[in-house]
């Protein structure tokens, strides 16, 4: 099922999230109901903040497109209750979109790499060392679940070129 999004405006985008207590097939199945509506979206990742569910998880699925058009789909990836460490000196610059900002763009400064610890679906904590677009996605997601938008982490010349667009947003999706 298609879960209904959460837009810029939105109380529940602002807020520190809430530990995720048990999981079980009802977080299994809302799981579930995230990647549906990631992909009926066309996202890469998303956090349960988004989809109105004060939770600390978040998914990502990272596909790729080959030359002919075709797609790789990536690995769908569960993130519960997770905790960053040992963000890489090295930062890179990446232009991202977020589900939330329906028709933002904008240029992120973040770490080029990060460690990543969390549950998954069967309730076993795990950790992993990321790089690239995975590394970038879990710390836009893990933004989302402490509060963050990646607005935040503009520039101000580049936030203040999409003040109109954030109003609009605020107006028109509630
Ligand atoms: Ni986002």
């Amino acid at each position: 099922m298609e879960l209904p999004i959460a837009y810029f405006g939105d109380t529940i985008l602002r807020k520190k999230a809430k530990p995720v207590e048990a999981v079980d097939d009802e977080l299994r199945k809302f799981v579930e109901d995230m990647f549906e509506t990631m992909d009926k979206n066309d996202g890469a990742g998303l956090a349960a903040v988004q989809v109105h569910r004060d939770m600390r998880l978040f998914i990502s699925r990272i596909d790729t497109w080959n030359r002919d058009g075709t797609v790789n789909l990536g690995t769908p990836l569960v993130f519960i209750n997770p905790v960053l460490t040992d963000p890489s000196p090295e930062m890179i610059a990446m232009e991202e979109g977020c589900l939330s900002l329906p028709g933002i763009r904008g240029m992120v400064l973040r770490p080029a790499e990060v460690t990543v610890e969390a549950t998954d679906l069967n309730g076993n904590r795990f950790k992993e060392r990321y790089t690239g677009i995975q590394a970038r996605c879990c710390m836009h997601e893990n933004d989302h679940i402490n509060g963050v938008l990646m607005i935040d982490r503009f520039s101000p010349r580049e936030r203040k070129m999409v003040d109109a667009k954030l109003r609009l947003i605020k107006k028109k999706k509630r």
